[in-house]
């Protein structure tokens, strides 16, 4: 029998105009904005690929959450209701909000981390990895090496290779670990899930340990969601199962709920460690706000708990993950070099292939995602040697294998006409490859350069 279309599990209530520009306009605005695609207007753009944070389209239950906002500064029953969310979908006890991941992450690293300890990570994720390194940690990369090869069709590419967490307890100790940091669907790596077999293995020997793993939860619906189509086991079980087996090898997590969680802002960590728990309610209250609200209002609290509940829905979750594979599969039947497998929430296109005529000093993915702008007004982003930032030891700039641009896809908010039109726009560029010229860069911030570094044209 041919395969039906499915579409998606709603429909569209509210619009919002966007702009339509001209080239000439386009690379007037990109050359304001020092090529970085970070740095433009979002009324400039046309289609926005930047990024899948915040950028969701709330339900109408999640909006009539919001007028239902108790904006007390202590004890507001919306901060009740997210910790009974996340009691059910992710099954952590204890609860803190924060204005949004980082913010998570500056916490638990802060007070999981002594000077010189190692933090074990399935790749770095940028702000992870700097709230790490600013509490005195290192940086340890555990992730299996295919993930480091963007045309490795491996299915769980985001797995942890245990023979290197051994490495690490073996040359420097298990004291030498503050925790393992594992997250699901790999952001840096292309989106790419881990495996419940490997996240049992990982458990198993971190167990023998006494190490405890905090999960950067951020995407763990889509790593569900690839384990439920792609692991033995898993097909008959709903993703809200999976994603509670998943969360039960954890002591905790923190989470940008900018992603998953389907809200604008906002994100918590979570734990079952009563101990740990006490100390982030004492340094929240310092750093975000009161531990019942931790820098979000009443009604944002609401739209997470609400968010929490729908992104476990399995119609919604696979329509999410079809249309990231919808755009893919176009780039890869015009034959357009990209990270395989597709990812859950965004397709990369792989910038050393695209254009192997720019050494990665001269920065082909951020000279990539400048060209890609200026031909169709598609915003997306550098993820190469530009994210990768600079060694704190060294100072030198760190060559990541995976030199990507990131074409990053929000939830419910574009439909398939839209991704038609960033596929023809890659597929334009990608005949004209020859004229895409390298960057050199003019401004260069100390940290999270990414964000506000300036380049201009060789
Ligand atoms: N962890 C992961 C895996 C992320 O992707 C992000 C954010 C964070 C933590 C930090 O969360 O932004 O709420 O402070 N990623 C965004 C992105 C910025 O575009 O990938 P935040």
């Amino acid at each position: 029998m041919k395969t039906r279309t499915i579409a998606e599990p709603y429909k569209i209530k509210m619009v919002e105009p966007i702009k339509m520009t001209t080239r000439e306009y386009r690379v007037e605005k990109i050359r304001e904005a020092g090529y970085n695609t970070f740095l433009l207007k979002s009324e400039d753009v046309y289609i926005d690929l930047l990024t899948d944070s915040g950028t969701s389209a709330m339900s109408d239950w999640q909006w009539s959450g919001m007028m239902l906002g108790d904006e007390a500064y202590a004890g507001s029953r919306n901060f009740y209701n997210l910790e009974k969310a996340v009691q059910e979908i992710y099954g952590f006890q204890y609860v803190v909000p924060t204005h949004q991941g980082r913010a998570a992450e500056h916490i638990t690293s802060q007070l999981r981390i002594k000077r010189g300890q190692y933090v074990p990570m399935n790749m770095y994720f940028t702000t992870t990895r700097e709230h790490v390194e600013r509490a005195g940690g290192i940086f340890y990369d555990c992730i299996i090496d295919e993930a480091h090869d963007a045309q490795n069709p491996h299915p769980f590419k985001g797995n942890v290779d245990v023979r290197k967490l051994q490495k690490l307890v073996d040359e420097k100790g298990a004291d030498a670990i503050a925790y393992l940091s594992i997250a699901p669907c790999v952001n840096m790596a292309g989106g790419q899930p881990f495996s419940m077999a490997n996240l049992r293995e990982v458990a198993e020997w971190a167990k023998r340990y006494d190490l405890p793993i905090i999960f950067d939860a951020t995407r763990a619906v889509e790593n569900a969601y690839f384990i439920q189509q792609r692991e033995p086991g898993y097909a008959n079980k709903s993703v809200r199962e999976i994603l509670r087996e998943m969360m039960s090898y954890g002591e905790g997590m923190t989470i940008s709920s900018k992603k998953d969680n389907l809200v604008n802002i906002g994100g918590f960590l979570a734990t079952n460690n009563e101990h740990f728990f006490a100390k982030a309610k004492e340094m929240v209250v310092v750093f975000e706000g009161l531990h019942t609200y931790g820098g979000l209002a009443g009604r944002d609290m609401e739209a997470i708990a609400r968010g929490i509940y729908e992104m476990v829905d399995d119609a919604y979750i696979a329509s999410r993950v079809r249309q990231v594979h919808y755009l893919g599969n176009r780039l890869l039947n015009a034959g357009i070099p990209i990270v395989v497998p597709i990812g859950g929430h965004a397709v990369f296109l792989d910038a050393k292939r695209f254009l192997p005529h720019i050494p990665q000093e001269q920065f082909p993915a951020q000279a990539l995602a400048a060209a890609l702008y200026v031909d169709s007004g598609v915003r997306a982003m550098e993820r190469g040697i530009v994210s990768a930032g600079r060694d704190p030891k060294t100072g030198e700039n760190r060559k990541p294998k995976l030199e990507l641009v990131r074409l990053t896809i929000p939830r419910r908010v574009y439909t398939n006409l839209h991704m038609d039109v960033v596929a023809e726009s890659c597929m334009a560029l990608y005949e004209e490859r020859d004229k895409i010229r390298g960057l050199r860069m003019v401004y260069e911030p100390e940290s999270l350069r990414f964000f506000q570094a300036r380049f201009e044209e060789l």
